[in-house]
């Protein structure tokens, strides 16, 4: 295994995601960032210098477990300070494990900014790979708004309450592909050269390619679609799945897949390939993008028209596929039983007329000082001592309106006791509005779950007889579907600070997350850089 170095210089920058020049963050000039390719195994190291003039920086690395490095997590006030404008901190953590990960910022909004980038870790021989393939493209999607993240934050926190809206004309996806450079696909007209252009996938007839396919959009969920053309499903957030066919994939923000594309249509001919919007009603239109059959000229249009978007509140569907995907053969299976149950009730509140989220009536509000600082030095005056709570009032229904829409704000932490088995069951309710219940992507940091099971309305004890404990897919992002529940099963094996929250970056900036810690006591030493600030800041 090797060791990979990388300076970054984080810096705002001035892009066309969808054709129209906005200022995004970018890592050394690029937008989106590099790609990041090792193999499982491998020490990754990315000393990153914050080139933002006016506000700090951090960099969270999806779906990498950091296995003791906690502090390398990227979770402002978290397991870090950010990084001050002129400042460089080392991110220094091992990729363990093979699989299709990203990397983006977790400090504010700047993901919505643009502060992500591929990071794809291959399998350290070809032997460990259970299927074949002979070709590889790489699809980071994402979502773009012509409002200024700035604008976007400060709406959030206005009376009355300003949302940020569905993401902007056609400007829904970038495709990276391997070695290349990225653009968003738009329907605007292309001359070919444009920053936007959409990326081309160009393909042999007769070949089978792995498409890794990732989503970090603040807000939509989303459907790829090749016309006529089926793809197999064979790894979902860096964990071998059992494969399935499907005509097309509904992912959300924080998951990653890998689906086995067969290039065994009419090879005259060339095929489009679809991105829209599932779950909201789309105001977004669909991004479109070419499936080209060498020799076929790249500019011939396909004969057959663009896939077609499942409806959007077609739950049903994204119900059905969800429930297709489980773990390989051969996978860790989970605990026969839990040693702690947590209900985590997601719901939209009031905190003095402002519109926030909460989870048990609780609002996340990040403290000043990092809880891994904090808790690993017993500092109590850093953040509410107060425990938060492991269910809600049983008397709450779901299916309506809050009664009473007041919450607080909050930071407590869930302690876990180290190395038990923990059961998280995360029940969806109606929002403040009537008859509208949302669909959230929850994702853990520093574990893969196990999905034990979703289910419609209220979760109840017998519910627990339904459990899926043979072969439940291993994950790091899961989603509650509207008015339902999804059952999560993980063992606190790592030591350190956790955040899980919504992967919806507007509805974490309203509090919709909370914090776990285990085995703090056995965390090694952190680094200095990574605490400078708050109250360990003067330590
Ligand atoms: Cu990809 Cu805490 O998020
Ligand atoms: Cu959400």
């Amino acid at each position: 295994s090797k060791v990979r170095h990388f300076q970054w210089e984080v810096e705002c920058m001035y892009s066309s995601p969808d054709c129209l020049e906005h200022v995004v963050i970018g890592i050394n000039g690029q937008f989106p960032g590099p790609t990041i390719r090792a193999k499982a195994g491998d020490t990754i190291v990315v000393e990153l210098t914050n080139k933002l003039h006016t506000e700090g920086v951090a960099i969270h690395w999806h779906g990498i477990r950091q296995r003791g490095t906690p502090w390398a997590d990227g979770t402002a006030s978290i397991s870090q300070c950010a990084i001050n404008p002129g400042e460089t901190f080392a991110y220094r953590f091992k990729v363990d494990r093979s699989g299709t990960y990203f990397y983006h910022g977790h400090y504010g909004m700047q993901r919505s900014a643009g502060l992500y980038g591929f990071l794809i870790v291959d399998e350290h021989g070809k032997r460990e790979l259970p299927f074949h393939y002979d070709g590889e493209f790489d699809l980071l999607l994402s979502d773009w708004w012509h409002q200024s993240v700035h604008e976007q934050q400060v709406g959030l926190f206005s009376k009355p309450f300003r949302w940020v809206g569905e993401p902007q004309g056609n400007s829904i996806v970038h495709w990276l592909q391997k070695f290349s450079n990225n653009a968003s696909v738009s329907q605007c007209k292309f001359s070919g050269n444009e920053q936007c252009a959409p990326q081309i996938l160009q393909v042999h007839p007769n070949k089978i390619y792995r498409l890794r396919i990732a989503s970090t959009t603040a807000l939509a969920s989303l459907n790829l679609a090749i016309g006529d053309h089926k793809m197999m499903v064979v790894e979902a957030d860096g964990n071998y799945v059992q494969p399935f066919e499907v005509d097309d994939l509904d992912i959300y923000s924080g998951e990653s897949y890998s689906v086995l594309l067969r290039t065994n249509q009419n090879t005259s001919s060339n095929y489009w390939i679809s991105v829209g919007v599932r779950g909201r009603e789309p105001k977004t239109p669909q991004g479109l993008t070419i499936l080209n059959y060498i020799p076929t000229p790249a500019s011939e249009l396909p004969t057959s028209p663009p896939p077609v978007t499942p409806r959007w509140n077609d739950y049903d569907h994204s119900k059905a596929f969800t429930k297709r995907i489980l773990a390989a053969k051969g996978s860790l299976q989970p605990p026969r039983t839990h040693d702690r149950r947590i209900i985590l009730l997601n719901t939209q509140n009031k905190i003095n007329g402002f519109t926030r989220c909460s989870i048990n009536n609780i609002s996340l509000t990040l403290p000043s000082t990092p809880y891994l600082g904090s808790i690993k030095f017993g500092l109590n005056n850093a953040f509410d001592q107060k425990r938060p709570p492991d269910n809600y009032d049983n008397s709450y229904d779901i299916m309506k309106p809050p009664v009473n829409p007041n919450s607080t704000h909050g930071n407590g932490v869930y302690t876990i006791n180290f190395n038990t088995t923990v059961d998280v069951i995360l029940q969806n309710a109606n929002a403040l509005a009537e008859n509208v219940s949302e669909i959230h992507p929850w994702h853990f940091h520093g574990h893969d779950f196990w999905v034990l099971g979703y289910g419609e309305g209220i979760f109840r004890e017998e519910d627990e007889q339904k459990f899926n404990l043979e072969n439940p897919p291993l994950r790091n992002t899961a989603v509650i579907f509207p008015y339902g529940w999804t059952a999560l099963r993980f063992v606190a094996d790592n030591p350190g600070v956790w955040a899980f929250h919504c992967h919806i970056e507007p509805h974490l900036h309203m509090g919709m997350g909370v914090v776990f810690a285990e085995g703090v006591r056995r965390v090694g030493e952190i680094p200095r850089a990574a605490l400078a600030c708050g109250i360990t800041g003067s330590f």
